[in-house]
């Protein structure tokens, strides 16, 4: 695929999309769509905004009159949607906009590539979508969707979609379902920006509930490569679990976080638990690395060092993100919490 439509482009893992495209492949074009709302940055395309293979468009994937015009001024071959509202806690105090941008921007984008036969639609979807898992098991691709959260309820919906437009018209499609990223760039309200950030202001580390609730991590970048891999060799049609293989309690990470930082474990704070918490997800991705030979690139104590080491070059970049709304957001979340 020469020329892609990549949708969230300026968010966490749109962003380290482009960047891994512009540096590594120079036969692929980007153009990149994205809203800006507040997760969303040219901060994070610095040095690559002006690149002679990306386009920058600010605008909605609601908006189909402009995708049509995208994708024909631009010839797209391909449109890859990172675009979305993804955190749990806003989608529990603010549903309507997850309705919005999860399900009808994924339609208005299905519209177009139907509309345009382009040769492929990637959905980034989430591991979120198939609910929570007791002590054992995994999720493999096979397991029913089951979401428990606004947030994955609409990520579940659109993937219902993406799959209803290849049944019915065709639409090459596959649709990838990652565990939870973690790595430059990424937004301090999920959980392990959040904790660098507040350990590196010794602010207290807000821990939901008992702090035994499991996530599956995977750096972005590993994130970044597994959908170019579906892009260039997965037949249409096919989902594909994403995943390191790396499951840890939320306190595991926390403490590790303090011990690098070299900060006391006395910061640690259990707060009231969020609102129908998943305890344990956890991602087979044995078709993913059996069927395209995708297989990630650092283990999770190489990234989380990689991680934290960025955080702390790039204090900045987080200096800014943090001014502003989120000093609101932190105080409406945490404030009584
Ligand atoms: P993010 O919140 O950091 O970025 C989302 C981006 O989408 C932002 O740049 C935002 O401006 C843009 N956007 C939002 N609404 C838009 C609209 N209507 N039109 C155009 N652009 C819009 O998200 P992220 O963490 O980078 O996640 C990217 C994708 O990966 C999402 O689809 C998410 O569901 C999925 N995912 C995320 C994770 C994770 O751990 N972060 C894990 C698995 C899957
Ligand atoms: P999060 O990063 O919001 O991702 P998700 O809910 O999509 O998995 O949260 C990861 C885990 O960390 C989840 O179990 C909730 C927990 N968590 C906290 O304990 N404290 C926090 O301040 C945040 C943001 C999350």
């Amino acid at each position: 695929m020469r020329k892609i439509l990549v949708t969230g482009g300026a968010g966490f893992i749109g962003s380290n999309f482009v960047r891994m495209v512009l540096a590594e492949h120079p036969e692929c074009v980007v153009v990149n769509l994205d809203k800006l709302t507040y997760a969303g940055n040219l901060e994070n395309l610095r040095g690559f905004l002006d690149h002679p293979n990306h386009k920058f468009v600010k605008g909605d994937i609601c908006d189909g009159d402009l995708l049509a015009r995208l994708i024909d001024e631009d010839r797209i071959d391909a449109i890859i949607n990172f675009a979305a509202e993804t955190h749990v806690d806003r989608s529990i105090t603010g549903p309507k906009i997850f309705v919005e941008t999860n399900v009808i921007g994924t339609l208005t984008l299905l519209e177009a590539a139907r509309e345009k036969k382009l040769e492929r639609f990637i959905q980034i979807s989430t591991d979120e979508v198939y609910g929570a898992l007791g002590d054992e098991g995994m999720f493999t691709e096979q397991t029913p969707l089951s979401p428990n959260s606004p947030y994955s309820a609409s990520k579940a919906a659109a993937d219902h979609l993406v799959k209803a437009y290849g049944h019915t018209w065709g639409v090459r499609y596959n649709i990838t379902r990652c565990s939870n990223n973690y790595g430059p760039y990424q937004f301090p309200e999920k959980l392990i920006p959040l904790m660098i950030n507040n350990a590196l202001n010794d602010k207290a580390l807000p821990v939901y509930g008992d702090g035994l609730y499991v996530r599956d991590w995977l750096y972005v970048y590993d994130h970044c490569t597994a959908v170019w891999s579906v892009l260039h060799q997965a037949p249409p049609g096919r989902v594909y679990n994403i995943g390191g293989c790396n499951e840890k309690a939320n306190l595991e990470v926390v403490e590790l976080i303090l011990s690098r930082l070299d900060k006391s474990k006395s910061l640690i704070k259990h707060v009231t638990d969020r609102p129908g918490h998943d305890r344990r997800y956890a991602i087979d991705a044995s078709r993913i690395i059996n069927e395209l030979g995708w297989k990630p690139s650092v283990s999770f104590e190489q990234g989380i060092n990689k991680t934290i080491d960025w955080y702390i070059e790039n204090h900045d970049w987080l200096t800014d993100v943090v001014s502003g709304d989120y000093k609101r957001y932190y105080q409406t979340m945490y404030g009584s919490r």
